[in-house]
């Protein structure tokens, strides 16, 4: 069981990018979420390649790239040179969500698939769960930082962990949205892997990340 905290940059200070990335240079099990927005799949843009290779020249966190987009297999193509940990696209958003992980795994070292807060665990078909690494959970609907934790999003936890143990599968059960010290632990404690903060964690500026961080551990 994996124990990763992923900062979404999208509540970070963008202008002073550098001196955000380096308040978290020695932590262990912590990636670098950066959450695409399209204006498209979801109403709401942020950035596209060139911050993400920029981001990447300037940091050797692990890479975590949500992409919120409608054509998720063009930026699986066009950043195939770039040192991401994580690829996650959306279900909603393709229609060959298999062809589309064996991409992302031909260039990354993790696909992951992501479902919004009303789609259903069960939508995902098999194949695709035999081959994802990394299953994430929206648990606000997509598209701002800052938003309230969905409660029914304990069920789907609940659903994807007892799956992958019927089914001896190894993703990751990572959660997106209104995650704080509040809800935390009990995440932990239904199966999620890997928590996903924003606003949580950037905030009192640079000198308390870490220990934000650490509350949410
Ligand atoms: C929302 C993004 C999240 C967002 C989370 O669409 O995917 O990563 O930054 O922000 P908080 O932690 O503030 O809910
Ligand atoms: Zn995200």
């Amino acid at each position: 069981m994996n124990n990763i905290v992923s900062p979404s940059l999208l509540s970070c200070d963008f202008t002073n990018i550098e001196n955000e990335l380096n308040a978290f240079k020695d932590q262990k099990d912590l990636w670098l979420h950066l959450d695409i927005m399209d204006g498209h799949f979801v109403p709401n843009m942020t950035f596209g390649n060139p911050i993400i290779k920029q981001i990447s020249e300037k940091t050797s966190i692990p890479l975590d790239a949500h992409f919120m987009v409608t054509n998720p297999e063009f930026y699986a193509d066009s950043l195939s040179g770039i040192p991401l940990e994580n690829f996650t696209f959306h279900l909603e958003a393709t229609n060959n969500p298999l062809e589309l992980i064996k991409k992302i795994k031909a260039h990354f070292k993790s696909a992951g698939v992501s479902i919004k807060p009303n789609t259903p665990f069960s939508a995902i078909p098999d194949d695709v769960k035999n081959e994802m690494n990394l299953l994430l959970i929206m648990s606000v609907e997509p598209g701002f930082g800052g938003q309230n934790f969905i409660e029914s999003t304990f069920d789907k936890i609940k659903e994807a962990d007892q799956y992958r143990k019927n089914n001896n599968l190894n993703f990751q059960i990572q959660i997106d949205g209104g995650v704080g010290e509040n809800n935390a632990t009990a995440l932990r404690e239904a199966g999620a892997d890997n928590l996903v903060a924003g606003s949580f964690v950037f905030k009192g500026g640079p000198e308390n990340y870490n220990a934000n961080i650490k509350k949410l551990r």
